[in-house]
């Protein structure tokens, strides 16, 4: 390879690594958002890792958002569940609480539980 086309292959990889970092890191930023908004909503119901064993109980009991009955639902589906809450369970509507963006990012999160 001459020194041409080495100067050409990193012009490249410095272009392609300027376009793929900051997609990257706004990913990791909607996921750190989504973080922070479930410990500090989500956690005590849903526990830790979303398997529903939160410190408070209820009945009908707090989902296991790692269970096949929740991720069989579309994203769409689960991001009304949050947005509208589940009737006569204690799953409240969080439109008042979280803005659209907070409630796709704790989604994100969300989906991201080992299964
Ligand atoms: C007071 C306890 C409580 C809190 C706090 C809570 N949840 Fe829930 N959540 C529940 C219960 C109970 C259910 C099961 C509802 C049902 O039986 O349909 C549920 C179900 C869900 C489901 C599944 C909905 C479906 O369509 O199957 C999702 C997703 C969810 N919660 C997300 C969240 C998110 C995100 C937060 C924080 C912003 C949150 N929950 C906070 C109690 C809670």
């Amino acid at each position: 390879m001459d020194f041409r086309t080495q100067a050409f292959g990193v012009a490249v990889a410095g272009w392609w690594l300027a376009i793929a970092i900051p997609g990257l890191a706004s990913g990791e930023a909607n996921l750190h958002r989504g973080k922070q908004v479930y410990e500090k909503y989500c956690l005590a119901c849903h526990g830790p890792q979303g398997r529903g064993d939160g410190a408070t109980q209820f009945d009908p009991p707090v989902a296991d958002l790692t269970s096949s009955e929740v991720l069989m639902k579309p994203d769409s589906r689960l991001l009304r569940s949050i947005h509208d809450g589940r009737t006569n369970t204690a799953m409240d509507a969080w439109k008042s609480t979280l803005s659209d963006e907070a409630m796709r990012d704790v989604l994100t999160y969300i989906l991201t539980f080992p299964r």
